[in-house]
């Protein structure tokens, strides 16, 4: 059977207006890309408080920052004599991005943190503190460690330590607990 030429015609022109349709359509849509989108696509999760699960080096958001300096350090220093260690070294992950500790390492982006209890403020050989920190003077005592891990800016203005703190008082007796086992002879948790 001979395919009738007015069929043939009809057939064509549907296809043919099926293509515009198509491609006038994507016309359409790239003359957009240049526009800015209302809203964004995607929207990022709030930071969520993760309590010693070594979530890297993440400098995330304590919600605890209001609190002043003195106010954490009590919490802290309550805490300390059940203070863990062992989780401890877990949370110290979140420093290691900027702090090595073990002794005679070269420091990295902080300062050496072996043997950091007690020790003068802003002693460690080779590293290049901020005025601010050299300016403070003092030893670092548990609650001195307390005071300035909680929110090292609000403590020390000026310090170059770029760390919005723990999320946590348990989380920071813990760090400050550890840090204590770093020495040749780890210094006794207060009673
Ligand atoms: C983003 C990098 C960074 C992170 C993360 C960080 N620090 Fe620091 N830290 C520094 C820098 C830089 C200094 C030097 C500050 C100055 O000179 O003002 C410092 C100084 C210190 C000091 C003073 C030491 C000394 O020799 O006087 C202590 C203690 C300390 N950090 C503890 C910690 C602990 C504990 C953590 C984890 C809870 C931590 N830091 C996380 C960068 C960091």
């Amino acid at each position: 059977m001979r395919i009738d030429e007015f069929e043939f015609t009809k057939i064509a022109g549907a296809v043919l207006s099926a293509l515009l349709l198509i491609f006038g359509t994507r016309t359409i849509i790239d003359m957009n890309v240049g526009h800015a989108p209302e809203k964004p696509g995607y929207t990022l999760p709030a930071p969520t408080a993760t309590s010693g699960k070594g979530s890297g080096a993440s400098a995330e958001a304590a919600p605890a920052a209001a609190e002043t300096p003195d106010e954490a350090a009590k919490k802290v220093m309550a805490l300390l004599p059940k203070a863990n260690a062992e989780n401890g070294k877990t949370i110290f992950n979140k420093c290691h991005a900027c702090h090595v500790a073990e002794k005679g390492k070269k420091p990295t982006v902080g300062p050496n943190l072996w043997d950091v209890v007690n020790r003068k403020r802003a002693s460690y050989p080779g590293f290049a503190y901020s005025d601010a920190m050299k300016a403070k003077g003092g030893d670092w005592s548990f609650e001195e460690l307390a005071k300035f891990i909680h929110n090292p800016k609000a403590y020390i203005p000026g310090t170059k330590m770029m760390f919005a703190g723990l999320p946590t008082a348990n989380d920071e007796a813990d760090v400050i607990a550890y840090l204590a086992t770093l020495a040749d002879t780890p210094v006794p948790l207060p009673k």
